[in-house]
């Protein structure tokens, strides 16, 4: 049947015609797109901004692209005070010389950014997965920085909380969040012009660890009172390297030189231990044995050796520590987290061979256990 035939080769031809007119458009449109960019013909300054219609384009592509990427997984109790606390803490000093905050309008340097950071005062329309996923990962092409180092998901959490708790927050409410104690001492001209006054605020610690007879605000943050200050030392320098991953103590720690570490360490090292959370809990034979004496049948070594007072200084004390926050580091270690440092290599599969139930009690048991002054060795 030849007609058949000839029609059967119109088409394929045809369908070959139309490949290879798309093809072309393809390369033109490459072409063209290359010669754009080749002539600078597109205007690349903050200073001009977007035409209406393509800023509109690109927030409903932003905010697309957040829906679709942010992860199904249940927030934790984002109404929780250490939560916010300690969310505020990291805000005043990683976020609020964008974005601004109750007690600081935007920058204006950061008002020339284009897009300028938005205030945060209006996050609601976001859930809170989305908004957890804003503040982990960052937006490309927009000064939004991703959070440091490898995904901590509790400090993110944290930065969560606190948004939502921020609109309506007065300036007092906000300071004392992120303050704590501390207080921003007034300088004179003088020392303002010299640059001779008392630090900012920013670098301060006790903002988070507290100072003199006072512990840290919230329980999500180690007690520092009496840690030998070898191991804070070594602390400090991992977190500054990126060793010991915490987008928030990697924050706190990136201005400091050798010598404040070692000054930083020194202060807290002295400082008088704070009495432990609680009384003396009813005694747990199985823990106060896997404390001791660990369990040679899965190869857990006994804490004490390293962690009682005789320790070396270079391994923290855990008596007297909050429970939470022993909790939350070796549930970080169990699910996985890793930093690079040597300290991390020794502790990372000890907590590996923990249950979550092992976890808890030991959390328990050593946030009741008075910390004993000074170390023997130190
Ligand atoms: C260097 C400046 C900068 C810093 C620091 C910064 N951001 Fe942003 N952030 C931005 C910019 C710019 C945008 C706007 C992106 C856009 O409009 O597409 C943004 C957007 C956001 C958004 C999305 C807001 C919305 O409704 O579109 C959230 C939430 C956010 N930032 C939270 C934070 C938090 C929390 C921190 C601190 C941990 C932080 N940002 C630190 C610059 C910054
Ligand atoms: C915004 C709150 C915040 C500020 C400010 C802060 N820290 Fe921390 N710090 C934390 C948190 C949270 C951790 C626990 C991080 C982790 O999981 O490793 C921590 C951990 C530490 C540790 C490790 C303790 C241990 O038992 O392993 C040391 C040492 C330390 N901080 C010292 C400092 C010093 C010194 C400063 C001031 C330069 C400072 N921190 C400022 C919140 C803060
Ligand atoms: C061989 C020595 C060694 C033994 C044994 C050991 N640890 Fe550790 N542990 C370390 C070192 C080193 C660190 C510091 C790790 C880091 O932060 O990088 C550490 C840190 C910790 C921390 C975090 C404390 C803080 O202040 O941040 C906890 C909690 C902990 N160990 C619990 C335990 C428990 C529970 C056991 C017993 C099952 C145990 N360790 C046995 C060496 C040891």
């Amino acid at each position: 049947m030849p007609s058949a035939r000839k029609s059967a080769l119109t088409i394929r031809l045809s369908g070959r015609r139309i490949l290879i007119g798309l093809g072309s458009l393809v390369s033109l449109g490459l072409v063209g797109a290359g010669m754009f960019a080749w002539l600078g013909i597109y205007n690349v300054a903050a200073s001009v901004g977007h035409f209406y219609v393509v800023d509109r384009i690109l927030r409903f592509g932003m905010e697309n692209s957040v829906k679709a990427r942010a992860p199904d997984i249940v927030p934790p109790d984002l109404t929780d005070p250490n939560l916010i606390r300690l969310g505020a803490a990291h805000y005043y000093a990683g976020c609020a010389y964008c974005h601004g905050s109750p007690d600081t309008p935007i920058s204006p340097i950061a008002h020339s950014m284009l897009p300028p950071p938005p205030d945060l005062g209006g996050v609601e329309r976001w859930k809170d997965q989305e908004l957890f996923w804003l503040v982990r990962n960052g937006l490309k092409y927009t000064g939004m920085p991703a959070w440091p180092g490898p995904s901590r998901d509790e400090e993110v959490w944290a930065a969560v909380a606190f948004l939502r708790a921020m609109p309506g927050m007065n300036r007092a409410q906000y300071t004392r969040l992120a303050l704590g104690d501390v207080e921003i001492a007034a300088q004179s001209g003088e020392e303002i012009a010299t640059g001779e006054g008392p630090s900012d605020a920013v670098q301060a610690c006790a903002r988070c660890h507290g100072g003199g007879a006072k512990g840290p605000e919230s329980d999500l943050v180690p007690v520092l009172h009496g840690q030998p200050a070898d191991m804070m030392v070594q602390a400090l320098r991992d977190y500054a390297a990126g060793r010991r991953p915490s987008g928030i103590m990697q924050a706190a720690t990136s201005g400091l030189t050798e010598r404040e570490m070692v000054q930083l360490a020194t202060y807290y090292a002295g400082l008088t231990p704070l009495r432990p959370e609680g009384a003396p809990g009813e005694t747990d034979s199985r823990v106060e044995r896997l404390v001791a004496e660990g369990d040679a049948a899965r190869n857990i070594p006994g804490c004490v050796q390293c962690h009682d007072n005789r320790a070396l200084p270079l391994y923290p004390r855990l008596a007297g520590q909050s429970a939470r926050y022993l909790e939350g580091r070796l549930t970080a270690w169990r699910a996985g987290l890793r930093g690079t440092s040597a300290t991390d290599a020794i502790m990372a599969p000890i907590a590996g061979r923990l249950t979550p139930e092992e976890i808890s009690r030991i959390a328990q048991h050593f946030a009741r256990q008075p910390a004993a002054g000074e170390s023997a060795v130190r």
